[in-house]
């Protein structure tokens, strides 16, 4: 989910609509606003999309200076305008918005309804700001104290804001778990998910931390934790541009942020690699680099695309480093009793850095005595936070929902990581390592020639538009490609589609293989190509239609098959970087041919902050 406050001078209801629809990828199910308007307390929400609530709210006279609001992504409660936040208390004087889950929210609640409270809504949230309103009477307490009183009680995560009709220029706000950030304005002051909907008011941000409560009054901030101490705010200067969170002239965020990874990827690069004097250093590893070459076992942790990265990863530390590496999803590792011994290394990767089931796989491993090294996209997220030491992607804001450039950045580097690694060990030559750098810093000029392909690819987009299912295959590190490929295609348009290592078609898949089948088969040119060219004669043999996904110059293929897509030629170890591109084109294409909403597709959010 996705919030956002406001107090100070300006209307706060444009504002606030503008910041949830920078926010909305996180969650856009439903919507609402509170505001304060003549003194008085009033909620305004509604199902579906941000632009569904404006709408609704168009031609109304909504003055106020001080106003909270959300996007919602369900979790307790169906989407509708009931379940939509803010929610009032029972006695309607306080409003709150809430991302997060409270997992105790029935056991409060079933004392409240026995003092009284009617509940309007099936969500955690509503039981929360009535236990505030609890707390305030039976304590007489302030409503700051109030709220953190409450939240002593509360398991589970959330970011949190409260107004209150009784206290019309103060906003309270509290952590644990899910993100929040306070930008501070001349006289103003705003919080929201992520500093999107601040950066063109302020660049002077504080990142809230878990367990602190953000309180707004008399103009003032301060923050005390909820033990009651007093914190002294750490100001930070936001560094993101405006420009790098709008569209810039395309239809869609996620076709911009696929053109944009030739940059991307250089930029994940930048000051780390410089081949012409064999450099590589990772700032925030560099004093790592022992530790990890004597590392007996890598496990890396990530969900959903990071999960893939760290797919590849398990392939490039295997193959330059020569260590032991275990893939796991985060969701699974948590819940299980995992070894872990002395000189593992843990690593997990998150573009959000906030997705909670990879937070808590970090949270057991470190109770366990891992180090852990995070590779994230968002800077100061909670991941970044939480790890020992890390290396960011720096792909800059991804927005679209489907990840794109935040995977090649990624698996940049991790190959950065892997080859310093593999050179600390001396498993790599020097003339392995100098030629590894030396493509890598080619690499953005490779993958901008894969889009010269983009109108073979619409055309090909536009003849399967309409099919069902979809195959993709790949052997070694375009196995991960293919399941890659795969889940764009599933994220976005809604097609079934299955990613799986070509020799293992062979074992169930290949039965449901006839005439009308599409097949992506990733096959540049590598150690197994010939063994690929005998898997796709197998699928040509059961009449599947096929797309081959080859090496530029390649005679063989293309008198195979249906059609196929050059990439340019890469070292081995590299070819995730091209081969991926096209896939997330097909993907793209075919979801825009079918009409979907490509940015935000259904039930799906980018940022999963409850498991
Ligand atoms: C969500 C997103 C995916 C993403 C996954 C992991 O499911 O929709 O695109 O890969 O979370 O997110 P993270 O931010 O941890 O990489």
């Amino acid at each position: 989910c996705g919030i956002v406050a406001y107090v100070g001078s300006r209307e706060a209801y444009p504002l606030i609509i503008k910041g949830l629809k920078r926010l909305e990828y996180r969650g856009y199910d439903s919507s609402g606003v509170a505001l304060m308007e003549d003194s008085e307390l009033n909620i305004y929400k509604k199902k579906g999309k941000v632009t569904d609530l404006e709408s609704q709210l168009n031609g109304k006279q909504l003055k106020s200076t001080i106003g909270i609001g959300h996007t919602r992504w369900a979790t307790h409660g169906e989407p509708n305008d009931v379940n939509a936040h803010p929610h009032f208390s029972n006695d309607h004087k306080l409003a709150i918005i809430h991302n997060g889950i409270i997992e105790n929210y029935a056991s409060i609640k079933q004392n409240l309804v026995k003092k009284g409270h009617v509940f309007h809504s099936a969500t955690d949230t509503e039981v929360l700001i009535h236990f505030i309103e609890d707390v305030q009477k039976e304590t007489g307490a302030s409503l700051e104290e109030a709220v953190r009183l409450a939240l002593l009680e509360v398991v589970g995560a959330y970011a949190i804001v409260v107004m209150s009709v009784d206290f019309p220029d103060q906003l309270i706000a509290a952590r644990k778990g899910s993100p929040l950030v306070i930008g501070i304005g001349e006289d103003e002051f705003f919080f929201a998910s992520d500093a999107t909907p601040i950066i063109e008011y302020t660049k002077d941000v504080v990142y809230l931390d878990d367990y602190e409560v953000a309180i707004i009054r008399d103009g003032k901030l301060s923050i005390q934790n909820l033990d009651n101490t007093q914190k002294v705010p750490y100001i930070q200067k936001l560094e993101m541009e405006l420009e790098t969170i709008e569209k810039g002239g395309y239809d869609h965020f996620m076709i911009k942020e696929i053109f944009e990874q030739p940059r991307s990827i250089a930029d994940s690069m930048r000051g780390r690699l410089r081949a012409s004097d064999a450099h590589l250093q990772l700032g925030g590893l560099a004093d790592y680099i022992d530790e990890l070459a004597a590392a007996e076992r890598i496990v890396i942790v990530g969900c959903g695309t990071s999960w893939h990265a760290g797919l590849v990863a398990e392939y490039l530390f295997e193959e330059l480093a020569r260590i032991n590496v275990e893939v796991e999803y985060a969701s699974e590792f948590r819940y299980r009793n995992p070894v872990i011994k002395k000189n593992d290394i843990v690593i997990a990767i998150s573009q959000s850095g906030e997705t909670a089931d990879t937070l808590a796989a970090i949270e057991l491993a470190k109770s366990k005595g891992a180090t852990i090294f995070g590779v994230c996209n968002v800077v100061g997220s909670s991941i970044a936070r939480a790890t020992h030491a890390g290396a960011y992607t720096h792909a800059g804001p991804e927005i679209g929902v489907a990840s794109t450039k935040a995977f090649t950045a990624q698996v940049t580097v991790l190959t950065l990581i892997a080859i310093a690694v593999a050179k600390r060990k001396g498993t790599i030559s020097e003339e392995t390592y100098q030629q590894l750098l030396n493509e890598l810093e080619g690499i953005p000029a490779k993958v901008e020639k894969v889009f010269e392909n983009a109108a073979k690819i619409k055309e090909i987009a536009f003849i399967f538009t309409y099919v069902r299912n979809f195959i993709y295959l790949g052997r070694g590190l375009n196995f991960p490609v293919a399941l890659e490929g795969a889940l764009k295609l599933k994220e976005i348009s809604y097609i079934h589609a299955e990613g799986y290592p070509a020799a293992e078609m062979k074992h169930g898949p290949i039965a449901l293989i006839d005439e009308d089948m599409p097949v992506v088969f990733l096959a540049t040119k590598d150690g197994s190509y010939e063994k690929i060219v005998s898997n796709i004669q197998e699928v040509k043999a059961r009449k599947g239609r096929v797309i081959a996904i080859v090496t530029e110059g390649d005679t063989l293929i293309p008198g195979m098959v249906d059609f196929v897509i050059e990439v340019p030629e890469v070292h081995e170890i590299l070819t995730p970087l091209v081969s991926v591109i096209p896939l997330q084109l097909l993907s793209y294409y075919i979801a825009v041919m079918r009409g979907r909403n490509v940015d935000q597709p259904r039930n799906l959010a980018k940022s999963v902050t409850v498991e």
